[in-house]
């Protein structure tokens, strides 16, 4: 009997001794952009929230300013498990779905409250399961905003931008939006653009205003055109086998610390896409170009075509859902 507690204690106290020293489940969130943006603020509002609820199970590890992994390179990594989590932005998906080429179609969304309808939305919805098939699993949207066209030279109309060197993220989408306008689109890693920019190895690129702040374009691009042509916004993701690979209480929690750090990115996001404009107006290193409502329509006239393009591949009842959106 003796012998048996003696065990049984023995026991006890190896199971204890290994719950105290399992390592907590490591998340890293690998991103592209700054830490004083949308999702730089995103991500260590997740880390914080599953530090203050999750302590000693989960551990977000946060690495900024493709520290980690570049854009492209990064959905590759999560499927071998090298990295956890991600936000690529809704463009850089199209190895793994065409669904999600709908976010890059010009002039679709007229602002951002329209893009948030659309996403919450059953077709929305529907759209973040679009990459189960490929072993990635969407578990949010988070916004950055409306993207701008910086440039070398002033861009009112789209003659402006013929025979121009426009870097863009990896999207077909956007490499026929800007070959509508007759320019030149050249697919290049985030990191890259500062560097092209300041060499005028390229002539100008397309962004939101807070990722042309926080990344300096605005220091080495003197114009800026307001065109609010299309969105730039992000897929949270991970992989189905890291997210199966949790318990289902702990996923619970974990969705919902990350719910509430998109809550907050987006809220970010909209105060950035105002004070960001501002910041770089009050430096004077960049002239911010206003268009007239003819000028604007002269680009819609030009880049709505591409539309036609992608319809067999998006969906036309898709397309005309986020259009409706704008009601
Ligand atoms: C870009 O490549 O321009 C953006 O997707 C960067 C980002 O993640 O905001």
């Amino acid at each position: 009997m003796r012998l048996l507690t003696t065990a049984v204690a023995a026991l006890a106290l190896t199971v204890g001794a290994q719950v105290a020293t399992a390592a907590p489940v490591e998340i890293k969130f690998s991103h592209v952009v700054a830490e004083n943006t949308p999702k730089g603020q995103m991500a260590t509002k997740f880390r914080d929230l599953v530090a203050e609820r999750l302590a000693g199970k989960v551990e977000v590890k946060v690495f900024p300013s493709s520290q980690l992994f570049g854009d492209n390179k990064v959905l590759e990594a999560m499927l071998l498990g090298d990295v956890q989590m991600a936000a690529p932005s809704l463009s850089k998906f199209q190895k793994y779905t065409k669904q999600l080429q709908i976010f890059d179609l010009p002039f679709l969304f007229k602002d951002m409250d329209a893009v948030e309808r659309f996403q919450n939305g059953p077709d929305g919805q529907k759209l973040l399961r679009s990459l189960e098939k490929k072993g990635l699993v969407g578990l949010g949207y988070l916004h950055n905003g409306m993207k701008q066209l910086s440039a070398n030279d002033a861009l009112h109309v789209p003659a402006d931008a013929e025979s121009k060197k426009f870097r863009i993220m990896t999207s077909d989408v956007l490499q026929a939006q800007f070959e509508a306008v007759k320019a030149v689109p050249l697919k290049k890693p985030f990191s890259e653009v500062f560097t092209l920019l300041q060499t005028k190895a390229i002539d100008g690129q397309e962004n939101t205003w807070s990722n042309i702040f926080s990344k300096k374009f605005f220091e080495v691009q003197p114009f800026i055109t307001e065109t609010n042509h299309g969105v730039l916004d992000y897929l949270v993701v991970t992989s189905a086998e890291f997210w199966l690979s949790l318990d289902e209480g702990l996923r619970t929690e974990v969705q919902k610390a990350l719910n509430e750090a998109i809550a907050h990115g987006n809220k970010i996001a909209a105060e950035k896409a105002e004070g960001d404009k501002k910041a770089i107006a009050d430096s004077g290193r960049s002239e911010i170009i206003n268009i007239s409502d003819a000028e604007r329509q002269l680009w819609v006239n030009a880049m709505k075509p591409v539309w036609k393009k992608f319809e067999g591949q998006i969906g036309a009842d898709l397309i005309k859902a986020a259009e409706a959106s704008n009601n």
